[in-house]
């Protein structure tokens, strides 16, 4: 594949790209920013890479339009890492959330569409062509990550399914079973988890339904079978394990909006400018190389969204 020479908006410093010894040095990396758990709870591979049937599709075709000029980060690091709730509220869930049964595995689309779908995710992931992107991802938490996702764009669901004028909002909702996910039964959590988007947002370019991630099928932890990336807004608007998008008139409260409006808003663009009411959002550690690098408006993809939002305030870029 050839080496991408531009450097488009979202592109990284060089600099930044991590050396092959601190690869190698990784788990030393780990313990030293905090998260020593993280490092001895690391997963063998083959947890990561189990049979599937889907596992036919990857590696997906690169999409050489969303590459970036930054190191990914390692699979390793980034599969033990995690914000899944529903299977804990730290980070080390990844053998927590091999609970989760991912067969079988209905998706309903619905609400305000012409041409609504339920049907099994082996069924839908064969119905758009899949790709491959490398995205940045920013969590609110200001650390970030780099990833190889793989899926089909959400703009491409959207037009298969026809919505009706009325239809303001799309909504993700993800599975509720607390016998298959423990932390559902935290009661402090207004389960299932919920997210959604404009439709103008969901029309957009860039939100990916991800159905894998480092050229496999996607493990549990990063909310296998289906998940949503959209790269310029905080992470948690990027729902795991979706069960049901629907097409509604009103917008949907999210559940982090749901316990705190004033921390995590609606439209949660990643903005450098506006802080969380706790902390700082001018800045971002990079999970994989520890480095402190400056954060972007739109976390570098103001080309392709900016005009989305033009005439709101700023501070209401992030709420
Ligand atoms: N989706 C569900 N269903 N449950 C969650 O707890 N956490 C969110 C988001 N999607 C979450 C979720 C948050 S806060 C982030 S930062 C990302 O998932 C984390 O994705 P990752 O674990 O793949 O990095």
């Amino acid at each position: 594949m050839p080496f991408i020479h531009r450097r488009p908006a979202w592109a990284i410093d060089e600099k930044l790209a991590t050396p092959e010894a601190v690869f190698l040095n990784r788990r030393t990396i780990l313990a030293g920013m905090g998260i020593a758990a993280a490092s001895a709870g690391l997963l063998p591979r083959k947890v990561l890479a189990e049979s599937d049937p889907t596992a036919d599709l990857y590696p997906a075709k690169p999409n050489d339009a969303y590459r970036l000029d930054r190191s990914l980060t390692p699979e390793e690091i980034n599969a033990n890492y995690n914000n899944f709730y529903e299977y804990g509220t730290y980070k080390e869930i990844a053998q927590e959330a091999q609970q989760l049964k991912t067969r079988p595995w209905q998706i309903e689309i619905g609400g305000m569409v012409a041409k609504p779908m339920t049907l099994e995710f082996d069924e839908l992931v064969r119905k758009f062509p899949l790709e491959t992107r490398l995205y940045r991802h920013r969590c609110v938490e200001a650390w970030s990550m780099t990833i190889p996702w793989s899926g089909f764009p959400l703009k491409s669901l959207v037009e298969a399914v026809e919505p009706q004028s009325s239809a303001k909002f799309v909504r993700f909702e993800t599975f509720l079973d607390p016998d298959m996910a423990p932390g559902q039964n935290n009661f402090l959590y207004p389960w299932p988890y919920v997210e959604g988007l404009t439709i103008a947002e969901a029309m957009n370019e860039l939100p990916l339904l991800v159905t894998g991630a480092y050229d496999k099928p996607l493990a549990k932890q990063f909310g296998a079978p289906i998940r949503l990336a959209v790269p310029w807004k905080y992470g948690f608007k990027s729902i795991k394990s979706i069960r049901k998008i629907s097409f509604v008139a009103e917008r949907p409260v999210g559940l982090w909006e749901a316990i705190q409006p004033s921390e995590y808003g609606f439209w949660a663009n990643v903005n450098p400018q506006v802080p969380h009411p706790r902390w700082s959002q001018a800045q971002e550690r990079v999970l994989h190389t520890g480095e402190i690098v400056p954060t972007l408006l739109f976390n570098g993809y103001g080309e392709q969204v900016a005009h989305l939002y033009k005439g709101m305030d700023p501070a209401t870029l992030y709420m």
